[in-house]
């Protein structure tokens, strides 16, 4: 998979990228991940990338002509190809099922947005989707943009193994049940005998009725069988 991503600050992802799992992926060749800085393509000679609004408002708004110029510079050909989602807080919820048929794609391309807004242009005519990761305002797209490289690419083929993505929160549609390991006791709080019986289809039902019970008390709003309590 290659991940190209858009952005005034660069340096940004140097910390998120250059660790762990991800670091590991683009070493191993399973990702490649450039990033560009939408400013060598900004105009004038402060390279301005942003102007004031159209019909008057605060703040400002990134302009069409650098955002389209870099992304058209980089993908080139491949653009009809690639996804090319710009981070907006307007964007639809990005999810872990989003996140699922990302990792399935080759090319991804990711735009991140600053100031108050991105000209509508750049929606209309160059992205193909805009994904938000919650309800709340950053500000940028850039840790957005972190967001879904690390959620995606952990579920890359041969990232990560596969045993441990089965069983995590939000995979199987429920929180992840508890877990534990050595020492038995700790402070006086032991582990729960059930998990050292032996008996695995016991302890798999445990852990199931564990992470019901969590979901439906945390998160009712992702079991579809029951209403919302505040629905009610
Ligand atoms: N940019 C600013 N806020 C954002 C959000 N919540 N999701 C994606 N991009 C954003």
């Amino acid at each position: 998979m290659r991940i190209d991503i858009f952005t005034i600050f660069p340096g940004m992802f140097d910390g998120p990228f250059g660790e762990s799992i991800i670091r590991r992926a683009v070493e191993r060749g399973l990702v490649t991940i450039q990033l560009h800085d939408i400013r060598e393509h900004g105009t004038g000679r402060h390279r301005s990338v942003d102007d004031t609004p159209y019909g008057g408002g605060a703040g400002m708004v990134m302009a069409a002509p650098p955002i389209f110029a870099s992304v058209e510079h980089v993908l080139g050909d491949h653009i009809r190809e690639t996804e090319i989602i710009l981070m907006s807080p307007s964007g639809e919820r990005f999810t872990q099922a989003v996140a699922q048929q990302l990792s399935q794609l080759d090319r991804l391309a990711l735009i991140c947005g600053r100031y108050e807004g991105v000209d509508q242009r750049v929606r209309d005519h160059l992205v193909t989707r805009e994904l938000s990761i919650g309800d709340y305002v950053l500000t940028g797209g850039e840790l957005a943009a972190m967001v879904v490289v690390d959620a995606t690419v952990r579920l890359v083929p041969g990232v990560i193994d596969s045993a441990s993505l089965d069983e995590e929160s939000h995979a199987s549609g429920l929180l992840e049940y508890p877990h534990y390991t050595r020492p038995y006791e700790f402070r006086g709080w032991t582990v729960p005998e059930i998990l050292l019986s032996g008996h695995h289809a016991e302890i798999a039902k445990w852990r199931h009725a564990q992470a019901l019970a969590l979901t439906r008390q945390r998160r009712p709003d992702m079991l579809p069988d029951e209403e919302p309590a505040d629905n009610l």
